[in-house]
């Protein structure tokens, strides 16, 4: 049997870059200059990494940017106060808070703070009970937006389709299954969720059409998970122990992609699939409220 075909979020990732730069010199020639403010907490490597690297791809498509970097101990109301100011600021754009947060501040109350004008991740509640009527003047939540978009752009149809969602978190589980439950294209999908409590989790997924692993546990999904010929698209990113490499680390997704490969009919690599597709989704968004600012 052939090997699944590749699902390169890098390669569309910047198609949709080309894009955005070209949306930002159409809104410098009407003298806007996009730009979004990145809010990092306390000392977390990941979370430094994945802003550098969103703050790169920003300067690239030529979004100005800023990263406000706050202590660990930073209180909830210092926290509320810097949004506040932000939303005021008429130049600024976007605002995005890197989560996790320490635990003493409420990720539910910081997503309120932010004007939903603003609000790039698509976190706030309006955002998403607007995404659930499928309303469009609105931010949808990046990862599962670029999901969506990786398989529009390999015309990969999902009408009628049984998609199954592994993990049901509210930044990818739950918004991506309101996505595909929409009636429009690239959509129009019999969704189911599972989750950690769910029963016979192997058995749903040996249904799915399109298989999204998104549960944050290295590997847990094997090729007796995935029916051939499947769409298998993998979100999870853990850092499992790896002696031979100088952080002694790597990073795994969620799917044994050298198995499954040979029994999909398409796969995104991890890394370089969904990862990129979010980052790419973000200055989208960003654009995008740039735009709506406009009126
Ligand atoms: N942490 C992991 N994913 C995300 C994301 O999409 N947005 C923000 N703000 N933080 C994250």
């Amino acid at each position: 049997m052939e090997e699944a075909q590749l699902l390169d979020g890098r390669l569309v990732a910047e198609e949709i870059h080309k894009e955005t730069r070209e949306a930002v010199q159409r809104l410098r020639r009407k003298g806007i200059l996009p730009c979004v403010v990145f809010i990092r907490v306390g000392n977390h490597p990941p979370s430094e990494l994945y802003v550098r690297m969103k703050q790169k791809k920003a300067q690239e498509v030529g979004i100005q940017s800023e990263v406000i970097a706050l202590p660990e101990d930073v209180t909830q109301q210092e926290v509320l106060e810097s949004l506040d100011r932000l939303n005021q600021d008429p130049s600024i754009h976007g605002i995005l808070v890197q989560l996790p947060l320490p635990k003493h501040l409420s990720e539910k109350k910081i997503a309120l703070a932010i004007d939903p004008r603003k609000d790039i991740d698509g976190f706030h509640p309006l955002n998403l009970g607007k995404m659930l009527l499928g309303e469009k003047d609105c931010f949808y939540p990046c990862t599962p937006l670029g999901i969506q978009e990786l398989l529009k752009r390999y015309q990969i149809e999902t009408e009628g389709k049984e998609v199954v969602i592994l993990g049901r978190s509210n930044i990818v589980g739950k918004p991506l299954a309101a996505l595909f439950l929409q009636k429009s294209k690239y959509a129009n999908a019999t969704v189911t969720v599972v989750h950690s409590l769910s029963q016979n989790i192997k058995e749903h997924c040996q249904k799915a059409d399109i298989l999204v692993a998104a549960l944050g546990k290295a590997h847990f999904v094997t090729k007796d998970f995935v029916k051939p010929k499947a769409v298998v698209v993998d979100v999870g990113v853990s850092r499992i122990a790896d002696p031979s490499s100088p952080q002694g680390f790597k990073i795994a997704g969620d799917v044994d992609f050298a198995e499954i490969k040979k029994i999909a009919s398409w796969i995104t690599p991890n890394p370089g699939g969904v990862g990129p597709m979010t980052i790419a989704m973000l200055l989208a968004n960003t654009v995008k409220a740039a735009e709506l600012s406009l009126g």
